[in-house]
């Protein structure tokens, strides 16, 4: 057992961050509970795994070398697959060189590698999501590439190109917002060199990325996510930032990798960029200094102004949290909570925090993305047992600010993602998938929920553990 006890002998997570997994294909997984007749499609994830092999190593979680797994479900039975991404720097990693620059990594280059293409490579280990674009499925990451993936037997087929003229050089955010009205997707593209960041749209099943407007800027703060209704996109300026120009030269010259060239300004203000869809037309507001990795979910008030749900951290951000020998040590001690802007153009922001519970990995119904919703689910902390990594599903109602529960000992939850039954209308008629680790067993399962009760419904065990993912999606059959 490697997990860490804690001083009330629980297994800790540690599993969860150990060792490179195995890859495997199992047609139909054990289960406890019955599955709903309609739960027909398929829950792909991606999750860094904590490979190491000659110089490449993963130090930090953002840089572990991507697993892809999928659970498959149809007639009330799940299967299963696992493989990791075969990328450029999956081919790297086995061969146990560190060509391409990480998230924290800096390259292994040589002298001639550094003149002939003074800027280092940026990895194309796709790790934090997946999406479907331009009928693909597509693993993304922060990088320049994303990746087109067989959904059935995750194989990697190369890098997704789209068809625009868009700058080649554009690193493509990994959480895309779909705006179901409209049937298409709306994300971001930042060139580093233009010190630009492009707003753009992406109709479904369609390869054209339309830009709506571009943000210029010399200081630019991480953007994880964004925010879009159906009116509005709003970039959160946080004062986790970086200047362009040192970034490119510390970049070039191998003085600090991508993370090293941010810097927390506690005295600014987060400012709020807002932007319209449908012409371009931008003004901003500003509210207290804030870091966020996700936003929940935003959309238009009847009044004209905008509500933004987001995972606020009210500190400077300690990424060096999230390094791997941190995390088996112990969870990290900072976790957001659920902060509500109000946003009205030349007007005070208007804020409003729910601190009763810490939660990040936020999810809403599907079907309410860019529009109001109710319910926000999460994996967290318990408060009793901090330190204790994700060990917590919440379901917080944002009318009432009830806040539903689901824990067990020794049980570590992934992010939650909601399937709305098909038939249903009500916001949380649906299931929680989430994949746990069980640490006093040593492996991971799939857990079902029901939505609204977080009732245990089914639970579809794996004989082996998986290692803790960032993001995943379900795709209807
Ligand atoms: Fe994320």
């Amino acid at each position: 057992m490697i997990a860490t006890a804690t001083p009330e002998a629980v297994p800790g997570p540690a599993l969860g961050f150990s060792g490179a997994p195995r890859e495997m294909q199992i047609n139909e997984l054990p289960l406890r509970g019955r599955l709903p007749e309609w739960l027909s499609g398929r829950l792909l994830r991606t999750a860094p795994a904590a490979y190491e092999n000659g110089a490449w190593r993963a130090e930090h979680w953002f840089d572990g070398l991507c697993f892809l797994y999928g659970f498959r479900f149809a007639g009330g039975r799940v299967a299963f697959r696992s493989r990791f991404l075969e990328s450029e720097e999956y081919r790297a990693a086995r061969a146990g060189e560190a060509r391409f620059a990480g998230a924290f990594r800096l390259p292994q280059r040589s002298v001639m590698e550094r003149l002939r293409e003074p800027l280092p490579p940026t990895t194309d280990n796709t790790n934090i999501s997946v999406a479907s674009i331009g009928g693909r499925v597509t693993a993304l990451g922060e990088s320049m590439v994303q990746n087109d993936i067989d959904p059935e037997t995750l194989h990697c087929l190369g890098p997704h190109r789209y068809a625009d003229n868009l700058p080649e050089k554009l690193a493509l955010i990994a959480h895309p917002v779909a705006d179901p009205a409209r049937r298409s997707l709306v994300s971001l593209g930042i060139q580093y060199g233009g010190r630009t960041v492009l707003i753009y749209e992406l109709a479904d099943g369609e390869n054209r990325r339309v830009p709506l407007a571009s943000w210029r800027t010399m200081h630019l703060p991480y953007v994880h996510s964004f925010a879009a209704t159906a009116r509005h996109a709003v970039i959160v300026d946080h004062p986790f930032r970086a200047f362009l120009p040192q970034m490119g030269v510390n970049l070039a010259l191998g003085l600090g990798a991508f993370f090293d060239c941010f810097e927390w300004q506690q005295k600014t203000p987060t400012r709020l960029v807002v932007f319209e869809r449908d012409g371009g037309r931008s003004w901003t507001v500003e509210t207290d200094p804030l870091f966020l990795f996700h936003v929940v979910n935003a959309w238009d008030a009847a009044d004209g102004g905008i509500l933004i749900d987001l995972m606020a951290i009210e500190e400077k951000p300690d990424l060096a949290e999230l390094r791997f020998d941190r995390l088996r040590q112990a969870g990290p001690s900072q976790w957001p909570v659920l902060r509500r802007l109000y946003l009205r153009e030349g007007r005070p922001v208007r804020s409003e925090s729910e601190r009763a519970v810490r939660f990040d990995f936020p999810a809403t119904d599907p079907r309410r993305s860019t529009q109001r919703h109710r319910f926000v689910w999460g994996t967290g902390i318990d408060p009793a047992v901090p330190r204790l990594f994700a060990s917590t599903l919440y379901k917080v109602d944002t009318e009432t600010a009830h806040v539903r529960r689901f824990a067990r000992p020794a049980l570590y939850f992934n992010e939650p993602i909601i399937v709305p039954r098909p038939a249903g209308t009500r916001e949380d008629d649906g299931v929680l998938l989430t994949v746990v680790l069980d640490a006093a067993a040593g492996r991971s399962a799939l857990l079902v929920l029901d939505a609204a009760s977080l009732q245990e419904i089914a639970l579809a065990e794996l004989p082996v553990h998986l290692p803790f993912g960032f993001h995943g999606r379900f795709f209807a059959a």
